[in-house]
């Protein structure tokens, strides 16, 4: 079956607490064809809990993948299709996050160690529905407690890379459309998540290396980037590149990277006046609707990151969305203190 096609040159990752639908809007104004993807939601609160309110988002955030958390072929299944219902255009299956709240569930980064049943759960979820579905991933695993640890987190041999293929044929074999890959091991055990996106060193070339032994498989890139050139040379080989952290506290880079590819096509980012004046009114009837304005405000901080003016800027937009009275107007205010506007 041919799915709808997805431009995935540019995406931004799943992020917990922080790219919920107010984040994802914002992040909309760097470029119609970023891929967003939703913070991980479990399949079994899709099946029982406020599905409305965790499926909701507004129809501008398109194209908008769901992330999906889980380990039971039929839950996911279900909850896939209730987010193609809901219009999502992607299902991806998380196998690379690593919290101890994921392992209890044994999903998660836990996955990579059972790749006959990630290839059950994806091939129930390819069966589900017409959209792509997708697996994030890291490179490997390994358990805390090994005496070896320091040694063996450091290290990627012949073993890791051959059970990194066995993950990869087996995904490829249930009808996978993509792997997002994080270049890095994830330590299992009680290891603290940021760690876990720190401490194992990033290893693009074991990525790269996947992407030519699995040519006919889209491979994107996750992990560390952080200048708009890195994410460009990343693009010479792999079919997409995923930012997380840089993406959130220095959005524009997002701006730069689209700039670069898209620029000879017409493409001009928006100025921050620009950006914050689509937010004001974004704010405005979402207020409305009874939303918070510091719910809103908290996501924009990062707009002019170290430019002039960025201190006072943050200062107006999270102290004073949480005063009395504060409103839309607020976040025009922000961009009157920008001097790069
Ligand atoms: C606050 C935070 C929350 C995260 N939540 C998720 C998540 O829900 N699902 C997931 O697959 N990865 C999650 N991640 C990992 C990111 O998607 C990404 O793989 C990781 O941050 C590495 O990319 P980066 O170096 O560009 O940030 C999270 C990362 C951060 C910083």
């Amino acid at each position: 079956m041919s799915r709808p096609f997805l431009d995935r040159r540019v995406a931004v990752a799943p992020m917990m607490d922080w790219t919920d639908r107010h984040c994802r809007y914002f992040l909309r104004g760097f470029s119609p064809d970023l891929l967003l993807y939703t913070e991980m939601v479990t399949a079994s609160a899709i099946l029982r809990g406020d599905r409305e309110k965790l499926l909701e988002y507004s129809s501008e955030e398109h194209p908008v993948a769901l992330q999906l958390g889980g380990c039971e072929p039929d839950y996911l299944a279900a909850s896939a299709r209730y987010s193609e219902e809901w219009g999502y255009d992607e299902i991806n299956l998380n196998c690379g996050c690593p919290s101890d709240k994921v392992q209890k569930g044994s999903f998660g980064a836990c996955l990579m160690n059972e790749p006959d049943l990630v290839a059950d759960c994806v091939a129930a979820m390819s069966e589900a529905v017409d959209l792509p579905v997708t697996v994030k991933m890291r490179i490997g695993t390994l358990r805390s407690n090994r005496s070896d640890l320091d040694e063996a987190v450091q290290r990627f041999d012949e073993a890791d890379y051959d059970k990194l293929c066995d993950f990869m044929v087996a995904v490829r074999g249930a009808g996978a459309d993509c792997v997002i890959v994080h270049a890095r091991k994830a330590v299992l055990g009680n290891w603290p998540p940021a760690d876990n996106r720190e401490i194992p060193p990033l290893r693009y070339d074991v990525v790269r290396r996947l992407k030519e032994d699995f040519p006919d498989m889209p491979v994107v890139l996750n992990g560390g980037l952080k200048k708009a050139d890195q994410s460009l040379d990343a693009l010479e080989w792999a079919d997409g590149v995923m930012l997380g952290r840089e993406a959130y506290h220095r959005p524009m880079v997002l701006g730069e990277i689209f700039a670069a590819l898209d620029g000879d096509r017409g493409y001009k980012p928006l100025s921050v006046a620009e950006h914050l004046e689509r937010l004001a009114d974004y704010a405005e009837r979402e207020m409305t609707k009874g939303e918070r304005l510091p719910a809103i405000t908290r996501h924009l901080l990062g707009l002019l990151s170290h430019a002039p003016g960025s201190r006072e800027y943050r200062r107006l937009l999270s102290e004073g969305a949480r005063e009395r009275g504060a409103g839309p107007e607020l976040i025009r205010q922000a961009a009157s203190v920008s001097q790069h506007t």
